[in-house]
């Protein structure tokens, strides 16, 4: 998508616009676009419980009650980020279900690179990094009809132009923006539909049977790194030795064994340089 002349970097998103721009088939053709939400992964989850079509998009130029991960909240100012979710009805199991936070981590990724020329870095499971900071999240929630998976709602956000004052003090040195790193405002317009269209293309190779581990784990900045863990309440140390293809991390302890982790929290552990 070529950037108008005539768009600001604060100003909201043009829906219509974006609608002409884009080209896929399933994912974002139908948007679902507020300038203001609570969560768009709840509006999705609604959506979603009521039928809604795979790849319906869901986005907001601002969220009052935006969730990260583990509970947490998720801040944007408004309009200057990507705040998003999209609906999937995958035909994977439960457990397979990680897979699509792996495509949807390197197609922000290739989305990055394609509108700002910068190599992201995924810290597992989820955050996508730009020099060493934070600069994105991935909030994944399931549906189920009984014990089988209905839906997904991959919820993502992407800190786009947002400054570092804008940012509270005990984030300055652990958040970024791409505008920040690339040094320079970044279009939201076409990166929202750089990202979209690279989904669809992962999503496609992904029901073709392709799990593209290997290039994830290339992205990962915490692989072969001594690492702990935190997750449900426990904390967990070891190397950060390899990935799985349902997106589990294994982790090989100081007594030898090795351990597979689904879900948690990553900090490097001292010796490794600085916490990532
Ligand atoms: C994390 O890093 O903890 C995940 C953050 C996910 C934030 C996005 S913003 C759009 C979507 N709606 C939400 O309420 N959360 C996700």
């Amino acid at each position: 998508m070529r950037l108008s002349p005539t768009e600001a970097f604060d100003e909201p998103l043009d829906v219509a616009r974006v609608q002409a721009a884009l080209r896929t088939q399933i994912i974002g053709q139908r948007i679902v676009y507020h300038a203001s939400l609570g969560s768009t992964n709840d509006l999705a989850k609604e959506l979603a419980e009521a039928g809604a079509a795979e790849g319906t998009l869901v986005i907001a130029d601002e969220q009052t009650s935006g969730r990260g991960r583990l509970g947490r909240r998720w801040l944007s100012p408004p309009r200057l980020n990507l705040l998003l979710s999209l609906i999937f009805r995958p035909t994977l199991s439960p457990s397979q279900v990680q897979r699509l936070t792996m495509i949807c981590s390197l197609a922000a990724a290739d989305a990055i690179r394609q509108v700002a020329g910068l190599e992201a870095q995924i810290k597992w499971p989820n955050d996508i990094l730009l020099a060493g900071k934070k600069a994105g999240g991935i909030l994944t929630e399931l549906g189920f009809r009984g014990d089988a998976l209905a839906y997904a709602i991959v919820g993502l956000g992407l800190n786009v132009n947002l400054r570092a004052e804008q940012l509270p003090e005990e984030l300055r040195g652990v958040a970024t923006s791409i505008a920040q790193v690339a040094g320079r405002p970044i279009p939201r317009e076409p990166l929202l539909c750089a990202l979209l269209e690279r989904i669809e293309q992962r999503y496609e190779q992904l029901r073709g049977g392709q799990v593209p581990v290997a290039e994830w784990a290339a992205r990962l900045a915490t692989l072969g790194k001594a690492v702990r863990v935190s997750e449900g309440g426990g904390t967990i140390e070891g190397y950060a030795e390899a990935v799985d293809a349902d997106g589990a991390l294994w982790l090989r302890l100081a007594d030898g064994r090795s351990q597979r982790i689904l879900a948690g929290d990553v900090t490097l552990r001292e010796g490794n340089g600085p916490a990532s």
